[in-house]
């Protein structure tokens, strides 16, 4: 290839349609303090997901750090290790501590049935991942947090546009987090967002996101800044129209790759329903991590770059370690994503499908 083919690219709106949200950020002189973009666009996502409020923050980590600290949460968290690093962070900066427990070598999510056994007397929460966008076992996840008394926070960092028996994936759980950053399906440049159904505790988080100050501007609560700007709100009210159009096509784009690569034995798919994806990330994941180097070293001589997510499972980094958790350990030493993003051509899939041998 001639130019660096890389893992993924942001999907961007015509730059006319986002200069004229800029526009109205020069006419207004409102750059930030939730301003009207920002409440326009908070109304607007709520719409798109078919969920009452949308509570837009700085980033996605500083909206599970809300969503730990909005509900007084202090001891274990038990969460999946096979993650972005921003997970366990989130929960070490609230001063918590994180169970890894192992992850389901299909779905690559958290294993619900090793939950239980993690709970101890100091566990608060429950903090699962839908990772790449493909759901957790959301019925099976509350059954257990009911009955020991727990919250749960879910990661959605990845899984804008996701419905689950016909409901946003947003609005499971205490409160759902997700992330607006540029690599996502839906993005704000940075930016992500809390979607609590519990009035109150939504009421919280909106006012920890911007220092403890009420709808009367005084300083009720203790609170940071994380505040997403008018600037990310229009680049989002510019990005959200063709968020449809964008699912649309990496949907297409992952479908072909699925159909060059089904006779390559050696390479799995994530288990999902094709209704409950937002087709973000095109993992796959080889059956040994040998084959997995050799791949990735052949498309890098070609100027091609699939990136491993997440290597290494949290559970194996010297921060962590301790835990045995031989699936997570094993399947994230073997998954690399492909280069997957809007303007990525059919030709360049086929190349790279080329280069996965069959029968190798
Ligand atoms: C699973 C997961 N959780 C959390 C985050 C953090 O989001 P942000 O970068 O918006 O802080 C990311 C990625 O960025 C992620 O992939």
């Amino acid at each position: 290839m001639d130019k660096p083919i890389y893992v993924t690219q942001p999907s961007l709106a015509p730059l006319e349609e986002f200069n004229e949200y800029l526009q109205q950020i020069w006419t207004s002189g409102i750059m930030t303090h939730n301003g009207p973009l920002l409440q326009r666009l908070e109304k607007e996502v709520s719409e798109y997901e078919g969920v009452t409020d949308t509570i837009c923050v700085a980033n996605g980590t500083c909206a599970m750090q809300l969503a730990i600290r909005a509900m007084d949460l202090q001891g274990e968290i038990i969460t999946t290790p096979f993650t972005f690093i921003a997970t366990a962070n989130s929960i070490t900066w609230e001063r918590c501590k994180p169970v890894f427990v192992d992850v389901d070598p299909e779905t690559w999510n958290i294993d619900s049935e090793t939950i239980e056994a993690a709970i101890t007397d100091r566990t608060v929460a429950v903090l699962p991942v839908h990772v790449f966008s493909a759901p957790c076992d959301v019925v099976r996840i509350q059954e257990i947090v009911d009955q020991h008394g727990l919250k749960v926070i879910y990661d959605a960092a990845h899984a804008m546009c996701v419905k689950v028996n016909g409901k946003s994936i947003m609005s499971y759980g205490d409160v759902s987090c997700t992330s607006f950053h540029a690599t996502k399906l839906f993005n704000t440049c940075e930016g992500g967002a809390c979607f609590a159904g519990n009035l109150e505790l939504a009421a919280r988080i909106r006012r920890m996101r911007f220092f403890g100050f009420d709808e009367h501007k005084e300083i009720v609560d203790d609170g940071m800044n994380a505040k997403m700007t008018e600037v990310s709100a229009a680049l989002g009210l510019a990005n959200l129209k063709h968020l449809d159009e964008v699912r649309k096509h990496r949907r297409e784009k992952y479908e072909l790759y699925q159909s060059l690569l089904a006779d390559r034995d050696y390479i799995a798919f994530q288990k999902f329903d094709p209704e409950e994806y937002n087709y973000s990330y095109m993992p796959v994941l080889f059956d040994t991590e040998e084959r997995l180097f050799q791949t990735l070293g052949e498309m890098a001589a070609e100027n091609i770059y699939p990136r491993r997510y997440f290597y290494p499972s949290l559970h194996d980094i010297s921060l962590f370690e301790g835990t045995e958790l031989p699936v997570a350990t094993s399947v994230a030493a073997r998954i690399a994503c492909l280069p997957l993003y809007n303007d990525l051509p059919d030709s360049t899939i086929e190349t790279i499908c080329q280069m996965i041998k069959v029968g190798a």
